[in-house]
C-alpha cells in the first residue's frame, strides 16, 4: 500500500522530521516560511495529511475547497484556536492536538514571567546591559514578595495545574481557581485550592493571576476594561495562553495609570507584531512565545503527532482527536 502523503508546514526538530521522513511520503518546510491561504487550499488536494502549527491561520478562506484528499490535519501545539472548526468539520477533516507534553515547560515560562516582573528583572537587565547600573542600594529596583502571596489561575486544565504545583508548593503561594466546568474536589485539594464561580471573584482576591484557558471566541478578550478594574492594584497578570484572551489596549491603559502592578506577556494580539504602546511600558516582561521552546518538549511534540498520524492511518481513533 502506498505510503501517506504528508505536508508539514514549518521546520521541526530533526529527529521527528527524520522518522516523518522514514515513515510517511513526508514535504518537509526546509525553507521554513509560513503558508498562506492558498498554499493550504493546493494541500487540502494534494497531501493525505496536513499538519500545521499556532502560526498557521487556518480560517474559512484556507479550507474553501470544494472537496478535500486531506483527511487529517494533524497539529503541532496544543492549542488549535487558529483552524476554523465549523470550516474543517464540513470538509470531514479529523484534527488532533499535542497535549500533555508541553505543560511543564508552559507552566515554567509562566513562573518565569511571573518572577521576572514581580522582581524586576527585566529592568535590572536592561539597566545593567546599558551600563547604567551604579552599585546596590537599599531602594533600587525594589519589587514585589511572590512567596506566600495569591495567585489566580483562569483555566486549570493541565497547564493550570502544573503552574499551582509550583506556585503552592514552590513558593508557599494561595491557589484560586477559575474554571469553566467544576474540578475534582481531590484535585483541588493537592494544591489547598478555592474554586470560584466567576473571574470577577478571582480577579479580587488575587495579588497574580496566571490564564491558562483555551484561546478562540468563547475566550477573546476574557480579560477586558471591566476585569482590568477588578483586579487589586498592584497585581500581575501573567498570560501564556493566546493572545486574543487579554484586551492588549485596555491592558496598556491598566498599566500606564498605574491601575495594575504589570504583565508578563508571552503571547500577544497579532503576533509577531507587537503593539508599539507595550513596548513603551517598563513593568512588563515579554517573551516571543516561548511556553514550549526546550528540545525536549519540541521533540515529544513533534513525535505525539506522529502517534495521532499513526493511530489514524491504522484505523485507531487519534488519542488526541479534539473534533
Ligand atoms: C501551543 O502548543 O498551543 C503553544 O502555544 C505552542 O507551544
Amino acid at each position: 500500500m502506498a505510503r501517506p502523503r504528508v505536508l508539514v508546514t514549518r521546520r521541526w526538530p530533526e529527529a521527528v522530521e527524520a522518522r516523518l521522513a522514514a515513515e510517511y511520503d513526508a514535504v518537509l518546510n526546509t525553507c521554513d516560511t509560513p503558508l498562506g491561504p492558498a498554499d493550504f487550499r493546493d494541500a487540502l488536494g494534494r497531501f493525505d495529511a496536513v499538519l500545521p502549527t499556532v502560526t498557521d491561520k487556518i480560517g474559512p478562506e484556507a479550507l474553501d475547497v470544494p472537496r478535500a484528499q486531506t483527511r487529517i490535519l494533524g497539529n503541532y501545539g496544543v492549542g488549535y484556536s487558529h483552524i476554523d472548526e465549523a470550516a474543517a468539520r464540513g470538509l470531514g477533516l479529523t484534527v488532533t492536538n499535542t497535549p500533555d507534553v508541553l505543560s511543564q515547560c508552559t507552566a515554567d515560562i509562566a513562573m518565569t514571567l511571573l518572577l521576572m516582573v514581580a522582581r524586576r528583572a527585566g529592568e535590572g537587565e536592561r539597566e545593567l546591559r546599558a551600563g547604567e547600573w551604579t552599585g546596590w542600594r537599599p531602594t533600587h529596583l525594589v519589587g514585589t514578595k511572590v512567596s506566600g502571596k495569591t495567585l489566580g489561575i483562569i483555566g486549570f486544565g493541565r497547564i493550570g495545574r502544573a503552574m499551582a504545583r509550583r506556585a503552592h508548593h514552590g513558593f508557599g503561594m494561595q491557589i484560586v481557581v477559575h474554571n469553566r466546568s467544576a474540578v475534582d474536589p481531590q484535585v483541588l485539594a493537592e494544591f489547598d485550592a478555592t474554586q470560584v464561580d466567576t473571574a470577577e471573584d478571582l480577579l479580587n482576591l488575587s495579588d497574580f493571576v496566571s490564564l491558562h484557558c483555551p484561546g478562540g471566541g468563547a475566550n477573546q478578550h476574557l480579560i477586558n476594561a471591566d476585569r482590568l478594574a477588578h483586579m487589586r492594584p498592584g497585581a500581575f497578570l501573567i498570560n501564556t495562553a493566546r493572545g486574543e484572551v487579554v484586551d492588549e489596549t485596555a491592558l496598556i491603559a491598566a498599566i500606564g495609570a498605574g491601575q495594575i502592578g504589570g504583565a508578563g506577556l508571552d503571547v500577544f494580539e497579532g503576533e509577531p507584531n507587537i503593539n508599539p504602546a507595550l513596548l513603551a511600558c517598563d513593568n512588563l516582561v515579554m517573551l516571543p512565545h516561548l511556553g514550549s521552546a526546550t528540545r525536549e518538549t519540541r521533540e515529544a511534540m513533534g513525535f505525539r503527532v506522529l502517534d495521532n498520524l499513526s493511530d489514524f492511518f491504522e484505523g485507531r481513533p487519534p488519542r488526541d482527536r479534539v473534533f
